[in-house]
């Protein structure tokens, strides 16, 4: 066992404000080459976007010593590119909006597959996690009056959804930067998480290395949290940053022996870029539609009136991106591959003021979107699976293992509301960080050592990795672009039997050649770190296709052609896990009730009638 007992001074350079890690001193393991130099502190949070700074946050409050890792430059996480908005129901555009409302949408969304609870504990709390951020300076866009403007997002009820231009995400990140400052909590950039590391069944550290000078990095503590965002990078096209959401926090979770949770649902947006082709997927934001933009075809129709006369543009993200892919595939849209989204109705200052981004975004393309409409075709956007946590602790079933934000399932069930997934970050980040630093403080985590003879075989497996000597020279990049390539194929917008199971047999074919993968030197390198990719989009990818293909039925964002209703049947989630020989098994579990107050809210029916707006 490896005990981390006497502090020294550590030669890692943190980033962060106070002294709180513990450096333990470098250990000799019997002859062997590795210098662990482990790294203590009471909790490690993988992952820096909001989410896992939120929740550092609340831990740091709380006086426990609190280490954030970051594959990127601090405050350079995907959060930045999380655009619209974020949902709470402050009433202040509509005053008869409620958190009951808020809850009825987000479950009438999810179709009945969210966990209740979280739906509960997002819409309450999602109103003072967003004035607290205005508290601490986000630079959200205010009324006349002073308050927090909010606009009209896809499938709510009323205008809830706050902002800061189109660029929420950055002002949100940016604020929770300076507090996590403030705070004093430590961070440390370029870490590649590559396992979690457990003693006696509890999670008690994490291996990794340094993605700048390949050393190999350890730290021990009393938790870890996963807070490394999502899968969507499975897919071909995706609105994700390249070499992100690849899964990497579900893999851990996996294998560390926690489950995953409705992975089959994946919501495409309907509005991504189609070109130039670094652009291809990345997000045209729901605020358009939100502030006016309407959908054509080729023919100059605006398609959304035969498929929901009602919402029309602002129904649901499943509906609107699969009426856009049906008149691509029907043959009604340009010749490209795309629909047009055009806002050039509305006013240029306006346009320029509410979509500032947006408006550079086509403007660097040659587009001026204040006179002519944008080509947009759906893009893979958001992962509603993923680690199963108990929403009142954000705790996983592993002991001493958390986790939070898009890294989790349950709170958007089978679609999310936009505008969700950035209050879910700081809402359970709160959650997660004070219930964690009650568990410390009453002591029911103590300090375990790490096991060393677990470090040692998983450094020892890295080597193998990263000397080559696992035989083969295929190029992992192509690889992944294989696999991209299935997924979207096999377990895309649209989905059938047939085409799971040949993309299953592929999965399966393409897996063992990724075991054949060289590295061919030791050095940090992209390809290093896209093998390791590729090991983690290789889970995520199997656990949609398995959850995709067990569910026969559609049901929000997960369409199957060949059960197009959904099945009462299946008002259920799909766990998955892996047995003791390795492999995937899956299993169902029964949704919780939903309360009283929501149920109500659902049975009043506040859907919004989109030609009242016009
Ligand atoms: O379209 C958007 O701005 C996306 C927002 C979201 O997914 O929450």
């Amino acid at each position: 066992m490896i005990f981390i007992t006497k502090l020294v001074l550590s030669p890692v350079t943190f980033g962060g404000y106070r002294q709180p890690l513990r450096k333990a001193n470098g250990m000799r393991n019997g002859g062997h080459k590795y210098d662990y130099n482990p790294i203590e502190t009471d909790v490690v949070i993988v992952g820096a976007g909001a989410a896992g700074l939120r929740a550092a946050i609340e831990l740091a409050r709380e006086g426990v010593d609190v280490l954030v890792l970051g594959k990127r430059r601090h405050g350079d996480a995907h959060t930045v590119w999380a655009a619209g908005g974020i949902n709470a129901s402050l009433g202040n555009l509509d005053s008869d909006d409620r958190w009951e409302i808020h809850a009825a949408d987000t479950i009438g969304e999810g179709h009945f597959v969210n966990d209740p609870r979280a739906v509960e504990i997002l819409a309450r709390e999602a109103p003072d996690r967003i004035l607290e951020l205005r508290d601490w300076g986000c630079p959200f866009s205010l009324t006349e009056d002073g308050e927090l403007n909010q606009r009209y997002f896809g499938a709510q009820s009323f205008r809830r959804t706050c902002f800061a231009g189109d660029m929420t995400g950055e002002a949100i990140l940016g604020t929770l930067v300076a507090k996590a400052k403030e705070e004093g909590v430590s961070y440390l950039e370029d870490v590649y998480v590559t396992k979690l590391l457990k003693s006696g069944g509890r999670v008690n550290g994490a291996a990794g290395f340094d993605m700048q000078s390949g050393r190999r990095l350890l730290f021990g503590a009393r938790a870890v949290v996963l807070a490394a965002g999502g899968y969507t990078s499975i897919y071909r096209r995706g609105s994700s940053r390249p070499d992100e959401n690849n899964g990497d926090a579900m893999a851990l979770a996996y294998e560390a022996g926690a489950a995953l949770k409705d992975m089959e649902f994946v919501q495409f947006h309907p509005t991504g870029m189609i070109e130039p082709e670094g652009m291809d997927g990345r997000l045209v934001t729901e605020a358009v539609r939100g502030e006016g933009g309407r959908l054509y075809n080729s023919e100059g129709e605006r398609f959304m009136e035969r498929y929901s006369p009602k919402h029309m543009e602002l129904d649901a993200r499943d509906v609107v991106a699969r009426a856009n892919y049906r008149e691509i595939r029907e043959g009604r849209g340009t010749p490209d591959g795309a629909v047009l989204l055009d806002i050039s109705h509305c006013d240029p200052d306006y346009i320029k003021d509410r979509l500032p981004n947006m408006y550079e975004q086509f403007v660097e393309q040659g587009v001026d979107i204040t006179e002519k409409p944008m080509k947009v075709s759906p893009t893979a956007h958001y992962g509603m699976g993923g680690i199963e946590v108990d929403p009142r602790t954000c705790a996983t079933a592993v002991e001493g293992l958390f986790a939070v934000g898009e890294s989790t399932a349950g709170v958007h069930g089978a679609n999310r509301l936009g505008g969700n997934s950035l209050a879910e970050t700081v809402v359970f980040g709160k959650i997660l960080g004070s219930h964690l630093a009650d568990v410390l403080d009453d002591d029911l985590l103590p300090p375990v050592p790490l096991d060393e003879g677990a470090v040692q075989e998983h450094f020892a497996a890295l080597d193998v990795l990263a000397a080559g000597t696992g035989g083969g020279e295929r190029d992992p990049g192509e690889l992944i672009d294989e696999l991209r390539d299935l997924v979207w194929v096999h377990a895309g917008i649209v989905r059938t039997d047939d085409g799971l199971r040949e993309g299953i047999v592929k999965l399966r074919d393409l897996k063992e050649r990724a075991g054949e993968l060289a590295i061919s030197d030791a050095s940090p390198s992209r390809r290093f770190e896209h093998v390791l990719n590729l090991r983690a989009m290789l889970t995520a990818a199997e656990a949609v296709m398995r959850g995709a293909l067990a569910r026969e039925e559609s049901r929000g964002a997960h369409h199957r052609e060949d059960f197009p209703e959904e099945a009462d049947g299946w008002q259920k989630n799909i766990l998955c896990a892996r047995d003791e020989g390795g492999d995937m098994y899956l299993w169902t579990e029964p949704v919780g009730e939903v309360p009283a107050e929501i149920r109500k809210a659902l049975d009043e029916d506040y859907s919004l009638d989109y030609h009242y707006l016009e």
